[in-house]
């Protein structure tokens, strides 16, 4: 496999890349921004020190992939309704607000390229403004003509609060096992990315059958993103990503390229290296990466990865050939070629 000689993060091909985001963007290009602008309107308030945090993270854009998920697969399902622009906004809310936590549980100082809210406010700001996105979340859902949508994105938000608790529970546990793994962040990521799709297709109009197909997609599609993030906080490179690297490291969180290492290492090899997971300090991840670039766990990962991001593929077999199911099948290539 060709990887970065500086970071030994797998190679994506820029132009893949951008041609994906360009053709989002000639796509449904026009229904993201209103998406952006109903997100912005929702959120706004007239108080300084929330429409300050809100100005800061807002300024910054990540990748929309879960409103892209919505609208891409409402147009592959036969055309974008304004309800999927409410849910857009409402899905990249929740995102937003597992974010902003979640930095607070890493200890994280950068994302989206700048200063987390935890670092440049406080804990108690980020556990707050979280709060303020999740009930603005349900509020906005709530305007949508039934409950169906709370309903299912409620259901999909406790899986994913379900994920973060298991991973909390679970950290300094060097035993974990690829199952309990993909347990995880089969919750706490890949939940949110199957309602998304789920809500493109039935907001659409489809039936129930290929509404579920899609969430599948989206479900395995959010399994393969979150093992390339996983593995990109070994061994990417914070200039691209734009985020603090190497938390899962030094949280103690085994993730899938080293539950590999472990399993595959001679019993010495084994020890030393969980003598390193335990006591995790600067130098922990320099050494880990000489490791995995000297055994196959960085190719099973990414091996794995590309399981699942095949079968989102065939997920996509239920919907007629069109530019939109095209895009979907990019995106779900997307999602583990990415460096950031
Ligand atoms: C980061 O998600 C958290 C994970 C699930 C890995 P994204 O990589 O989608 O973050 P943004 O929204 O683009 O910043
Ligand atoms: C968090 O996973 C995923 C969420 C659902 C919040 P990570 O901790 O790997 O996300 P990053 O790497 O900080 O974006
Ligand atoms: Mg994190
Ligand atoms: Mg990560």
């Amino acid at each position: 496999m060709n990887r970065d000689s500086d970071n030994g993060q797998a190679l994506l091909d820029p132009s893949q890349s951008a041609s994906v985001l360009t053709q989002v963007a000639a796509l449904v290009g026009s229904e993201l921004r209103d998406v952006d602008e109903i997100f912005r309107e929702e959120l706004r308030s007239p108080r300084q020190c929330v429409s300050d945090v809100l100005q800061h993270v807002t300024r910054f854009q990540g990748k929309r992939l879960r409103p892209i998920l919505v609208l891409v697969t409402a147009d592959a399902c036969g055309g974008v309704r304004h309800a999927h622009k409410v849910l857009g906004a409402v899905v990249e809310m929740i995102h937003m607000a597992t974010l902003v936590h979640d930095d607070v549980l890493d200890d994280a100082d950068t994302r989206r390229h700048v200063a987390t809210v935890n670092s440049r406010w406080s804990n108690e700001t980020s556990v707050l403004f979280g709060d303020y996105l999740f009930t603005h979340a349900f509020h906005l859902a709530s305007s949508l003509e039934t409950a169906h949508a709370c309903r299912v994105i409620g259901r999909a938000t406790n899986l994913v609060c379900e994920g973060e608790l298991s991973q909390v529970h679970e950290r300094g546990n060097l035993d974990l096992t690829e199952d309990e793994y993909l347990q995880i962040i089969t919750g706490k990521t890949a939940e949110l990315c199957a309602v998304s799709c789920y809500l493109g297709a039935h907001y659409a109009g489809m039936d129930e059958t290929v509404s579920r197909s899609l969430e599948q997609y989206g479900r395995s599609l959010g399994i393969a993103f979150q093992i390339a993030d996983d593995i990109l906080d070994l061994m990417g490179n914070e200039a691209k990503t734009g985020k603090t690297l190497g938390s899962d490291i030094e949280k103690q969180k085994l993730t899938l390229p080293l539950i590999r290492l472990l399993d595959q290492s001679p019993p010495e090899q084994a020890s030393a290296i969980r003598a390193l997971l335990s006591h995790p300090e600067a130098a922990t991840r320099r050494a880990l990466q000489r490791y995995l670039d000297a055994s196959d766990a960085l190719e099973y990962a990414d091996e794995r990865a590309r399981h699942f991001v095949n079968d989102a593929r065939r997920h996509l077999a239920c919907l007629p050939d069109s530019p939109a199911r095209r895009l979907l099948d990019q995106i779900a290539e997307f999602s583990i070629r990415r460096k950031f």
